[in-house]
């Protein structure tokens, strides 16, 4: 199989993608107090600056934005000045840099809030499950508080000052995280957003907030440097739909109207947002039914290899791909999949905090493997990582 597909260049909005091999948001939990990046964030970003194009980490919009440990921010000079590094550091080596905003909303906890109030969501109904505290403690969900319309009009002003803070600190766009249970999907899906207001209740509504952020943004930094993250049939963070196919059809629609760099969706195979390996979990395949919907490039992601990317690609279902673990795994992932050579397997239990370790040390290929690769075992492997 030739894997030549993945290497035709990609303009994505003002992006111009040497290939089509793209590294997706990949939490870490290794920023440093005040959740500022430290310099082995610009060293691990730095060497996978061969992808066509990177996403960083989800990095909060806000101080309550939060809902991880160690989560980096957008909001304050020192992370600005963290994150300048990052980008120096990837456009020395001739990479491309996006920046993915979020607000956690409920998937939250209130130790993550300096004044100790509770998380935020459209409405009062907890996450299920068990929030990590910033001291890595495990803590119910709390039933959140439900924004009010001048509280839902500040959260667009945080996401507006995140991109503008992201273009300071040099990033080439940013990606909106609307996907995988944080507010923003929230507020699209019904299972979680039960207002009666123009936020909630019709899909237009409860679409809303999505497109305020989005118009927000492409203002200060232009449509041609924004992008979407959606992930219809996901249920991360208990979220769920009574039309998920329709809804999504509508919001995908009316951001294509918006000529956006592009659409990130995530294929929900694989334990609900892609990060699984049981395809049995759900097999709607969101490529396939939402393509038509949106004016403009997508990038599709979730649980895919060389060779069934390439096979999306020749589909017409997508125009580029997104490796998550395989980029944990694999700095110089683009240079393995065209030698065709043995990948690096991924470490779960390094892909979360710590320290160096699962970070920015797992080898590139050395000259000796590069010579080796010509005899090409690599490419069946690779499922199995
Ligand atoms: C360790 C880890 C952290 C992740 N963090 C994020 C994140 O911050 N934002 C996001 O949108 N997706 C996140 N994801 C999802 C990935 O971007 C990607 O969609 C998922 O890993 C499926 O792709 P894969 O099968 O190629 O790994 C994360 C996945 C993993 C494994």
């Amino acid at each position: 199989m030739s894997t030549d597909p993945l290497f035709v260049p990609l303009q994505l909005g003002a992006l111009s993608l040497p290939n089509r091999i793209v590294m997706p948001a990949l939490t870490r939990m290794r920023a440093g107090p005040g959740g500022v990046p430290l310099p082995i964030s610009a060293e691990y970003y730095a060497q996978r600056a061969t992808a066509g194009l990177i996403i960083t980490e989800a990095t909060a919009i806000s101080v309550n934005g939060h809902g991880y440990p160690q989560m980096p921010g957008i909001y304050s000079p020192e992370q600005v000045a963290g994150w300048r590094a990052v980008t120096e550091a990837v456009h020395a080596r001739g990479g491309r840099i996006v920046l993915q905003i979020v607000h956690h909303g409920r998937w939250s906890h209130s130790t993550y809030n300096p004044d100790g109030s509770l998380p935020v969501a459209p409405s009062a109904i907890a996450a299920p499950g068990l929030a990590y505290t910033p001291a890595f403690q495990q803590e119910p969900y709390e039933t959140p508080h439900a924004l009010d319309t001048l509280e839902i009009s500040e959260i667009v002003v945080s996401f507006w000052s995140a991109a503008r803070n992201a273009l300071d600190a040099g990033f080439d766009g940013v990606e909106i995280h609307g996907a995988n249970g944080f507010l923003l999907d929230q507020f699209l899906q019904d299972g979680s957003n039960h207002r009666t207001d123009e936020y909630g209740g019709s899909i237009e509504n409860r679409t809303r907030l999505l497109l305020e952020v989005v118009d927000a943004i492409t203002d200060v930094i232009g449509a041609d440097r924004t992008a979407v993250r959606l992930s219809p049939h996901g249920n991360l963070g208990g979220l769920h739909d009574s039309d998920t196919v329709l809804h999504f059809t509508h919001v995908i629609r009316e951001l294509g109207q918006r000529k956006l760099a592009y659409l990130h969706l995530i294929e929900p195979r694989a334990s609900s947002a892609g990060y699984g390996d049981d395809a049995s979990v759900d097999s709607a395949n969101n490529a396939a039914l939402f393509r038509h919907a949106f004016d403009g490039p997508m990038i599709t992601a979730g649980g895919y290899n060389p060779g069934t990317a390439v096979q999306v690609l020749e589909s017409g279902l997508a125009d580029a791909v997104a490796f998550g673990r395989m980029f944990i795994a694999n700095p110089d992932l683009p240079e393995r999949i065209r030698e065709n050579a043995v990948l690096n397997p991924f470490d779960r239990a390094t892909a979360y905090a710590g320290d160096a370790h699962g970070l920015t040390d797992y080898p590139a290929l050395t000259a000796v493997q590069h010579r080796g690769s010509q005899t090409g075992a690599g490419l069946a492997d690779l499922a199995s990582t």
